[in-house]
């Protein structure tokens, strides 16, 4: 049997036996719902405040980072002719060695030297002969081997062979450790 107390006068007002049994029938429909779709909280994967703290914090995380990123780009150079490809790290090169790169593209390729006495250069890896592949022999010299073509590594003008003209020299820019190849230069 229950009781229903009114706050007002605190009264107790018994309850009709009818009630009762409609209050244990829908107790009873209520364990038959939980039997008709059970539930497994043990296996259910709880999203707790932990992990949705978690969520955000990374999802600030990438978002600063894309942010960072775009800042240094911006402050790159930019303008008509300018790529901005990032080509190395600084110190990847030890003194006197080489590497080629894509630039401007992956049609084109440059070559970047660290000259001892000047610092990083950079001139498109084409001699102006007949557009063969041009190597740094270590020697402050870019050698072509098609026809024996040699340029200076510091200017890259002609010192030797059948080529007329100096090699398109590759500006340079270093921002936050990176050295950016920004521009073909014909000199
Ligand atoms: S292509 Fe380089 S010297 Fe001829």
């Amino acid at each position: 049997m229950l009781q229903e107390v009114d706050p007002r006068n605190e009264q107790v007002t018994v309850l009709p036996p009818r009630l009762e049994s409609d209050v244990q029938e829908a107790s009873t429909s209520s364990e038959q719902w939980r039997s008709e779709f059970p539930h497994r909280w043990d296996e259910d994967e709880m999203v707790t405040r932990r992990s949705t703290l978690r969520f955000l914090l990374a999802g600030s995380g990438v978002l600063c980072l894309t942010t960072g990123v775009l800042a240094v780009l911006s402050y790159l150079p930019s303008g008509p002719g300018v790529q901005t490809v990032a080509v190395a790290k600084v110190g990847e090169l030890a003194e006197n060695a080489s590497k080629v790169f894509d630039f401007p593209d992956q049609y084109s390729r440059a070559i970047l030297i660290n000259l001892p006495g000047k610092g990083l250069v950079a001139y498109r890896d084409e001699c102006t002969h007949l557009s063969c592949a041009v190597l740094y022999q270590g020697n402050g010299k870019l050698h072509c081997p098609c026809h024996e073509g040699l340029f200076d590594a510091a200017t890259g003008a002609v010192l030797a062979g059948p080529p007329t003209r100096p090699l398109p020299l590759i500006q340079l820019a270093v921002h936050n450790g990176t050295i950016y190849a920004v521009k073909e230069v014909t000199q």
